[in-house]
């Protein structure tokens, strides 16, 4: 019997990387989809059962390579993740267009073109899509204009998508991470960030790959069959909550 196929973009590290590894695990094969050809193929090279495949998922005629690689293979595809994703924080006035775009031709763009190009093989599978948002999607915060917009868009994206396909027995859900350490968080969240972070959320810590990750496999999986056009949280409880955790916390420890 063929093996599932799961397509992951950004999967070179953090969370595509930790999804692969869960989806490798569970028995599926997987096209390893990122535009860091070095670090792809390094990681690539430690695994078995994957298919390295050098593509920037904002540019249309390399998402159509991409597809023709995987289908080269004679690999089906039950499942794509749309996790490639860039992170640049800065003030409304200082984002300039080339920086909104930036965000957004990867952002959002690329969930959009990835998506499209797969669809004809998600048909043939009845497979599922899930792209990955973030709690700035959600939530409006500083320094997150074009950030939080793009992935407040995918979100929305999600449910176009989930209206139109599920026709198709496709299903499409959104996961919205809060905060994992990350090169792409590391590389914006500054200390003062990291400690507002741990006051607003109920769980008081970033959260890891893995924690994120499982999340993303269990909505491709059967056990979800009946789950399409949802945004969920992985988020330590973020979104939940408004103010009030710091003094609650000052409180608690002084009992
Ligand atoms: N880490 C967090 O705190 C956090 C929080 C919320 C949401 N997210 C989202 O999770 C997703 C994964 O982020 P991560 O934290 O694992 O980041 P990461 O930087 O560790 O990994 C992102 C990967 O995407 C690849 N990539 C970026 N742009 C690409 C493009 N145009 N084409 C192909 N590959 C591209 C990078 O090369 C990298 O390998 C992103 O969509 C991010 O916005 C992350």
């Amino acid at each position: 019997m063929n093996k599932k196929t799961a397509v992951i973009t950004g999967a070179a590290r953090g969370i595509g990387l930790a999804s692969t590894k869960i989806f490798l695990q569970l028995g599926w094969q997987v096209a390893m989809v990122d535009r860091d050809t070095e670090e792809l193929q390094r990681v690539a090279d430690t695994l078995e059962n994957v298919l390295a495949v050098d593509c920037d998922v904002s540019v249309p005629e390399q998402v159509a390579s991409m597809v023709q690689k995987i289908a080269s293979q004679a690999w089906q595809i039950d499942a794509l993740i749309n996790n490639a994703g860039v992170a640049d924080f800065g003030p409304l006035q200082e984002t300039d267009f080339q920086r909104w775009r930036r965000v957004m031709e990867t952002n959002l763009d690329g969930v959009f073109l990835c998506s499209q190009a797969c669809i004809p093989q998600l048909k043939k599978t009845r497979g599922s899509i899930v792209n990955i948002a973030s709690i700035s999607g959600l939530r409006a915060s500083t320094l997150r204009v074009a950030y939080g917009t793009s992935k407040a868009a995918v979100i929305h994206l999600t449910k176009q998508q989930a209206a139109e396909l599920g026709e198709f027995g496709i299903r499409v859900n959104c996961v919205s991470p809060g905060p994992v350490k990350t090169k792409l968080a590391m590389a914006v969240h500054t200390q003062e960030i990291i400690d507002a972070y741990h006051d607003a959320i109920p769980l008081n810590r970033y959260g890891q790959e893995n924690e994120i990750a499982n999340l993303i496999v269990f909505l491709c999986s059967a056990e979800a069959s009946y789950i399409t056009g949802q945004s969920i949280a992985a988020d330590g409880g973020f979104e939940s909550t408004g103010v009030g955790l710091p003094a609650l916390r000052t409180v608690s420890e002084s009992d």
